[in-house]
C-alpha cells in the first residue's frame, strides 16, 4: 500500500523579506515532497535561499505563501505551543555551530532535550549513552566540550538533535566547520543512522563529498529549486561543467580572450 501522503510536502511555498522598505523575494515558489527515509540533500551559491527553506521546511519559521505539510497536516496553521511539541517530538536540528551548553557533560548535553521535556530519566540517559557510543563517544561521556575536539563536539550534537528519536533531522552545512576527515565520518554516520533507524535527513551542505553520494540532490539557485536529480548524477554535470560546449585547448599563437 501507498502512503497517502508525503512526509514533507512543500507547495507554492514562497518568502519574501521586507529589507529597508522593499521586499527581497528569497523562495519562489517551491514545490517538494519528500518521502520517509529518504536522504535529500540542498546544495546552491550562498544566498540561493537553502537556510530559509531548511527553517521553512523546520517550522522554525513561516512562509509568506504556500503551504507546509507534514505527515499530511499543514504546519503552517498550528498554534506555536503545539508547533512547539511537534518539533520536539518530529525533528531534530543540527546546525554549523552546534550550540553545546559549556557546563554540562557530553551526556547531559545529549539529554538535554529530554530532561527540558522531563522524559523518565533513566530510558533518556539508555539512548544517551547508546547513541554517544554510535557516534563513537563511547569513551567521552563526561567530558566537557571544551575538552572534545570540533568534530566530537559536531557528533554530540547529532546525539542530542536524535536523542527524542526523531523521524526527520534537518541539518545546516553540519560539517562546514571541520576538516575533511571529520567531515566524512559525520557523513558517514548520516548514512548509518538512515540504515539503522529509517531516519530521513534533508541536509544543507557546501561538501561535493557528501552531495555526490546523496541518492538525491536539489540544487537551489534565486529561490527557485533549479535541479533535481541524484547525487551522482549532480557529481558527473557540476565535475564537467563545459561539457554540452567542450572546450579545444587553444592552439598556438591563438588570440587569448
Ligand atoms: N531576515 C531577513 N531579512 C532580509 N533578508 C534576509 C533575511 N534572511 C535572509 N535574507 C536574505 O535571503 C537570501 C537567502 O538567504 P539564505 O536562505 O540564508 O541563503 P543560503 O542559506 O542559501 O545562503 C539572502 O540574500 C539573505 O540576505
Ligand atoms: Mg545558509
Amino acid at each position: 500500500m501507498t502512503e497517502p501522503h508525503a512526509m514533507i510536502e512543500l507547495r507554492a511555498v514562497s518568502k519574501t523579506f521586507v529589507h529597508d522598505g522593499r521586499d527581497v523575494d528569497v523562495l519562489r515558489g517551491i514545490d517538494l515532497d519528500v518521502a520517509r527515509g529518504e536522504m535529500v540533500t540542498i546544495v546552491g551559491p550562498s544566498g540561493a535561499g537553502k537556510s530559509t527553506l531548511l527553517h521553512i521546511t523546520g517550522t522554525l519559521d513561516l512562509p509568506t505563501g504556500g503551504v507546509v505539510r507534514h505527515d499530511g497536516e499543514d504546519v503552517t496553521r498550528l498554534s506555536s505551543r503545539r508547533l512547539a511539541a511537534f518539533r520536539n517530538r518530529h525533528i531534530g536540528f543540527v546546525f554549523q555551530f552546534h550550540h553545546l551548553l559549556p557546563e554540562f557533560t557530553a551526556i547531559e548535553n545529549v539529554m538535554m532535550p529530554g530532561l527540558i521535556q522531563r522524559s523518565r530519566r533513566a530510558p533518556l540517559r539508555a539512548r544517551a549513552e547508546r547513541l554517544l557510543d554510535e557516534v563513537g563517544l563511547g569513551h567521552r561521556l563526561t567530558h566537557r566540550p571544551s575538552e572534545l575536539s570540533g568534530g566530537e563536539q559536531q557528533r554530540v550534537a547529532l546525539a542530542r538533535a536524535l536523542v527524542m528519536e526523531p523521524p526527520l533531522l534537518l541539518a545546516d552545512e553540519p560539517t562546514g566547520n571541520l576538516d575533511s576527515a571529520a567531515s566524512e565520518a559525520i557523513h558517514q554516520l548520516f548514512f548509518d543512522l538512515n540504515a539503522a533507524h529509517g531516519t530521513t535527513f534533508f541536509i544543507v551542505t557546501h561538501s561535493r563529498e557528501l552531495a555526490r553520494r546523496m541518492p538525491r540532490v536539489l540544487s537551489m539557485r534565486d529561490g527557485r529549486i533549479e535541479r533535481d536529480e541524484a547525487g551522482s548524477a549532480y557529481h558527473e554535470r557540476a565535475s564537467f561543467p563545459g561539457r554540452s560546449r567542450p572546450s579545444e585547448p587553444p592552439s598556438e599563437g591563438a588570440t587569448r580572450l
